[in-house]
């Protein structure tokens, strides 16, 4: 079985969140289900650099303004097919916005042209391979499903995933023709949205399947509240729809092996986080006693993850005397807001703004707790790296939160299962009790070990995704289309 797939981000080569640590680790899962999958990419500059004896595959002229070249490589066990289009992609920075944090201009170009090549390689560009199931990541990829719903051949089956509903991929209704779709696209039942382009809308309507990362969250977007805009059509869809959970990279994320860690995992004890969040600590300026609890945070920061909420529960966190480290980037007010907080108090409340993968490993090692309070997640990947770390996670009772993490209500801890905290409704108040609960917990050694323990033993991997996966991708294939 021979499936493509499409992504804006795929780590290691380039990552601003869990998308690329989903389309990275993918491929690997999928090997030994008899999944043989490529990856396709934009070329963007940090993700030329990193590729060792690129090979030109195939020449495309005229695509959106300019010549391209699509290379195929091998990084580190993933095949990837790069596109190679300077007039779209040679830009310095984050691959969706300019240096001034607005999109750039021409986005729906960029993306309809990574959608535009999918679909071609989809219908054969490259000599000798033909995928089966082209499987479309967010909307940047958006588009594939639809260019080859319209070329009125025989085509591969498609797959629609979506990561994250609040980012639609809309354009303006005029940009139909020089996309090279038809006329007819600009309907209800195609590209149509709000009267203009919806690159994702477009992915739902004419995908063959459509997936997101857990089943909460499958439900969550089904509904006219929790859909976006998007609630009706892929409420009417529902039947098509899947919500399969995304695991984490057991090779990136291994306490045992991980490179960034001060003290690595040795069997079943503890003393290593210790150690670590003693230089986790130091890192970030923290002088309290190795008895404080720490709560960490590792996200970007934006309106999604609730961080302001955090920021008005700090005073309460101070209270109940624990600590807090953040990790983030993002949201200009909110990065201020946090610094503020750390210069006031700096002993106490640690502060790194910036995009720092080691760091995100020290914090999953070193602190005592890791704090998710998003309003809404569609999975979410640091919950689940906290348990493989024993940092227990407190979550919002949201998305993939919700299906991740064990509570710890009473049944639950005397059942000896309680691997972390919800919280609901998304709010300070709630957000304060779980502070305070976690709190508790954590000065009962005994609960917490337990929770920290069945945490390390939860599988996070992702053997039973793959398999979800590679089954949806044999009913496609296997459609008559
Ligand atoms: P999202 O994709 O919505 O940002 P996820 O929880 O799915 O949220 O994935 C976030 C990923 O990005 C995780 O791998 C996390 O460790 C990483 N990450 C987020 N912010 C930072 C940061 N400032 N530095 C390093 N890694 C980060
Ligand atoms: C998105 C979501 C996040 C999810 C990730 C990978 O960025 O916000 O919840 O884990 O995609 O699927």
């Amino acid at each position: 079985m021979r499936v493509l797939s499409v992504a804006s981000e795929v780590f290691p080569l380039v990552k601003t969140g869990g998308l690329a640590d989903v389309a990275g680790a993918l491929p690997g899962a999928l090997a030994s289900r008899g999944v043989t999958m490529r990856t396709l990419l934009p070329g963007y500059p940090t993700v030329l650099e990193k590729l060792d004896t690129p090979k030109t595959l195939r020449r495309i002229s005229g695509l959106f303004g300019g010549d391209a070249r699509l290379l195929g490589a091998d990084v580190d066990g993933l095949d990837v097919l790069v596109l190679d289009a300077p007039h779209l992609y040679e830009r310095p920075g984050n691959p969706y916005i300019d240096s001034l944090g607005l999109d750039w201009p021409d986005n729906a170009q960029r993306f309809a042209a990574l959608s535009k090549v999918a679909a071609d390689i989809g219908l054969e560009l490259l000599p000798r391979y033909r995928p089966h199931v082209v499987h479309a990541h967010d909307w940047q990829a958006g588009l594939a499903p639809a260019y080859l719903a319209y070329a009125g051949k025989k085509r591969p089956g498609t797959i629609m995933t979506v990561h994250n509903l609040a980012f639609q991929g809309r354009f303006p209704a005029e940009l139909l023709r020089p996309l090279g779709l038809p006329q007819k696209a600009l309907s209800m039942d195609g590209v149509e949205y709000f009267g203009g382009i919806g690159f994702l809308k477009a992915g739902l309507r004419l995908a063959d399947r459509i997936t997101t990362v857990s089943p909460t969250y499958a439900a969550e977007i089904s509904t006219v509240e929790g859909g976006m805009g998007l609630g009706g059509l892929i409420g009417g869809r529902a039947d098509l729809l899947s919500g399969i959970l995304n695991g984490v990279d057991e090779a990136v994320w291994d306490p045992a092996t991980d490179p960034y860690l001060k003290a690595r995992r040795r069997g079943n004890g503890l003393a290593w986080r210790g150690r670590n969040k003693a230089a986790l600590k130091e890192r970030l300026g923290l002088t309290t006693p190795p008895e404080n609890m720490l709560f960490g945070v590792i996200s970007r920061l934006s309106e999604q993850k609730g961080l302001d909420l955090l920021l008005a529960a700090l005073p309460r966190l101070k209270a109940l005397g624990a600590d807090l480290v953040v990790l983030g980037s993002g949201d200009a007010a909110l990065e201020r807001a946090y610094l503020a907080e750390a210069s006031k108090d700096p002993g106490r409340v640690g502060v790194f703004i910036g995009y720092d993968e080691p760091l995100a490993h020290l914090v999953q090692g070193g602190s005592d707790a890791l704090l998710v309070p998003s309003r809404f997640e569609p999975c979410g990947l640091t919950q689940l790296c906290a348990l493989r770390y024993g940092s227990v996670p407190v979550v919002a009772r949201v998305g993939g939160l919700a299906d991740t993490v064990i509570d710890a209500n009473e049944m639950a801890i005397a059942a000896g299962v309680a691997t972390g905290i919800q919280f609901a409704p998304v709010a300070r108040e709630p957000l304060e009790h779980a502070l305070a609960r976690a709190a508790d917990l954590w000065r009962q050694p005994k609960i917490w070990r337990q929770m920290q323990a069945n945490g390390l033993a939860t599988d996070v991997g992702w053997q039973r995704p793959a398999a979800h996966y590679a089954a949806l991708y044999r009913a496609v294939a296997s459609d008559d289309r």
